[in-house]
């Protein structure tokens, strides 16, 4: 693999680039909620050296020792070379500077490379529920604890509230 660095950016043209790339994202996700994706509490880029943006993901808006993985894509080009397990690897050294305890995400059930990516990370799988956005779609709902004193359990109890589990 050529050499692609992995950055933090809160630089305005760059967050318009990386935006642009997760609305041509390829796994028929929801559209992208701009105003959202520039409150995360922290964006990863993945630069090529000429500078060109070829991979994004991001810890989502919120605050607290709960965060929310989110707008994960690396494009076509540079797949199948490793470059979102870094950007996942990098999202978890993040989280540990921002005092996050617990980091969750929840994927599509057909996102298998999405799922893999997780899994190979250490994230354990805690269920299946319905979509609550009434499409009938499965999402799974993934975790990593980052700290021994936070009872996993009832974070991710507590995170999905009355969602119907998929059994
Ligand atoms: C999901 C995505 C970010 C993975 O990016 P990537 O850089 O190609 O992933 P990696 O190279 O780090 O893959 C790591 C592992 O994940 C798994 N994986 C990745 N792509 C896969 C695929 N298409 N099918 C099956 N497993 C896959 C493999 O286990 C892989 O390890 P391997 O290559 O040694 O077998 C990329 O496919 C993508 O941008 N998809 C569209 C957007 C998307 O689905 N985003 C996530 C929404 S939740």
């Amino acid at each position: 693999m050529s050499k692609i660095n992995f950055v933090i950016s809160n630089v305005p043209a760059e967050l318009a680039l990386a935006a642009q790339l997760i609305d041509n994202r390829d796994d028929n996700a929801h559209p992208l909620n701009h105003k959202d994706f520039y409150k995360s509490r922290a964006v990863i880029l993945a630069k090529t050296v000429a500078g060109d943006i070829i991979g994004c993901a991001a810890i989502k808006a919120g605050e607290g020792i709960v965060g929310e993985l989110g707008y994960l894509v690396v494009s076509r080009h540079y797949r199948r070379q490793g470059i979102a397990q870094q950007l996942t690897q990098k999202r978890i050294e993040v989280a540990q500077t921002l005092g996050i305890s617990i980091l969750y995400a929840t994927i599509r059930d057909e996102n298998v490379a999405s799922k893999a990516n997780l899994l190979k990370m250490g994230f354990q799988f805690w269920r299946d529920y319905l979509s609550i956005r009434g499409t009938g779609n499965t999402v799974g709902w993934y975790f990593l604890a980052l700290t021994d004193d936070i009872d996993a359990s009832k974070v991710m109890q507590s995170l999905v509230g009355d969602r119907i589990p998929v059994v």
